[in-house]
């Protein structure tokens, strides 16, 4: 019988709020129709965001929101984003389906949308088509607090107040979309335009986020280190605060692409083994950057992961949307535990994308909208926000699935420990054995069932659609049996449970 075995007393780090973040992209209907409908649509909303959609996401208490893309970032111009709406100029958005982009959703939207959110923002610059001067301008624009051209100009279209600028990420992608540069070229880049990320605010720093590298690139990640450390002084760290990695959970590799909704056996096991993949990428980038930044002072942030799959049949192939089933949800439970495991140095990730793109928490259809299997994920895990990672070890665990050098537990886990209350998360990757688990504190106190609640569905192809809403959802569970020194607790085939104990 596998064992899991929690030391309560043994605090290895905090798990940022931030692990929990989400990306929005003008991209398809993510901003347009998924989120901002404008303040005369028929459809409820404040301000022009929609009521369902922010409500739905505030109950997953979003921490962070990344804007405005991915590869749209580095052929946006804020300026073009502001002012009165009527006078804001159009564009096509050359990387999604070609489309007009008018720019109704700009800085002052994205600033509304994450005060209504109660989230911290994260605003991703232009390198590949911008200037130094049009990125520091902007961060004036947004932060600065007296007067200046730029502020001024905040003022003038109605915001006194500086806004609150949490990350600012220095170009996207810059060795693909963002300018198909080199790292040595990229990271010269990054030290030139950090320099103008000007603190304004000494008690609300920007922390800036540094482009990392793409999947297994092992070798972007060197040489952009290596180049930002150079001749540098240690006390700056580098000039960053985090560096991203950007990981897509790909069953079969970019092509083919496979359905988001049908699939066997074998493809649910590729697709979860393709997403456990991450632990690897984070220890191997991780290492690389520890070479540099042994104190860890510089936190990984994974801002683009998630499911790709083959768009929805009949949708623009440009726009991204893909259905969302128990597979995603396994494939969020496996990244976010294995997240919280390493939170000495992920400090923050978002998933690719909030609404209506690749793996979305929420599916929207004109005036309809959905919560996915993944939502359910973010609203059990919540919990580890801000907790404490607890150190703990899975013993006994069989092989799900194995492919020569590849190998994916049946169970996966974390724990963490927030105001007295610990919480356990716990995926069963298995398409059809249910697992016996014995949990054991390691200090022997006897700790009681606070809440214990399961995400299954009856098929591992179950899904949420506007037909039927709540197929798939969040419901208590009472597999589990107090045997005194500890719990056994049954982990249903596919299932995420959240167990919760003070
Ligand atoms: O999330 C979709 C796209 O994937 C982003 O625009 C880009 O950064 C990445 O390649």
């Amino acid at each position: 019988m596998a064992r899991l075995v929690v030391d309560a007393n043994n605090k290895i780090g905090t798990i940022e709020p931030e692990i929990y973040g989400h990306f929005s992209e003008h991209l398809g209907r993510c901003i347009y129709e998924g989120i901002f409908v404008g303040e005369d649509s028929d459809i409820p909303n404040v301000n022009g965001m929609r009521k369902d959609v922010v409500d739905a996401l505030r109950e997953i208490e979003i921490p962070v929101l990344r804007w405005p893309g991915g590869c749209f970032a580095d052929e946006y111009h804020w300026k073009d984003g502001i002012g009165p709406k009527e006078e804001r100029k159009k564009m096509i958005n050359t990387n999604w389906g070609g489309v007009v982009e008018d720019n109704s959703f700009g800085t002052h939207e994205f600033m509304e949308l994450c005060r209504q959110l109660g989230c911290k923002t994260y605003i991703n610059g232009n390198v590949g088509s911008g200037t130094v001067r049009e990125m520091s301008e902007w961060i004036e624009y947004m932060t600065l607090g007296g007067t200046s051209p730029m502020a001024d100009k905040r003022k003038e279209n109605g915001h006194e107040e500086p806004f609150t600028v949490d990350y600012f990420g220095v170009g996207n992608e810059n060795w693909g979309c963002g300018g198909n540069m080199t790292p040595e070229y990229y990271a010269n880049e990054y030290r030139r335009y950090q320099s103008f990320i000007k603190q304004y605010n000494a008690d609300k720093p920007i922390r800036r986020i540094c482009c990392g590298a793409n999947s297994e690139d092992y070798y972007w990640t060197d040489e952009v280190m290596e180049a930002c450390y150079r001749h540098v002084d240690p006390a700056q760290h580098g000039f960053m605060d985090l560096l991203s990695l950007h990981y897509y959970t790909l069953p079969l590799g970019w092509l083919p692409k496979v359905s988001a909704t049908e699939f066997d056996d074998e493809l649910w096991y590729k697709t979860l083994w393709a997403a456990y993949h991450i632990e690897d990428l984070i220890r191997r980038h991780g290492a690389i950057m520890d070479k540099y930044d042994p104190e860890k002072k510089v936190g990984m942030s994974i801002d683009e992961w998630g499911t790709w799959f083959e768009v929805e049949p009949g949708t623009n192939p440009g726009f991204l949307y893909q259905q969302n089933t128990m597979r995603d949800a396994l494939v969020a439970g496996v990244s976010l535990n294995i997240f919280n495991k390493h939170c000495d140095r992920v400090k923050l990730a978002c998933i690719a994308q909030m609404v209506n793109v690749l793996q979305a928490v929420i599916l929207t259809d004109g005036d309809k909208m959905v919560k996915t299997p993944t939502w359910h994920v973010f609203r059990m895990f919540r919990h580890h926000q801000g907790a404490e990672l607890l150190l703990s070890s899975l013993t006994g665990v069989k092989d799900a699935y194995t492919d020569e050098d590849k190998k994916l537990p049946v169970l996966t886990e974390s724990v963490s420990v927030k105001d007295g209350v610990i919480t356990v998360t716990l995926n069963n990757l298995s398409t059809d054995t249910d697992e016996e688990l014995t949990i054991q504190f390691s200090d022997e106190v006897k700790r009681e069932v606070k809440e214990c609640n399961i995400l299954k569905g009856s098929d591992i192809r179950d899904k949420n659609t506007f037909e039927e809403p709540e197929k798939v959802g969040i419901k208590p569970y009472d597999g589990y049996r107090d045997e005194g020194c500890g719990l056994t607790l049954t982990v249903p085939a596919a299932s995420v449970i959240e167990l919760r104990l003070f």
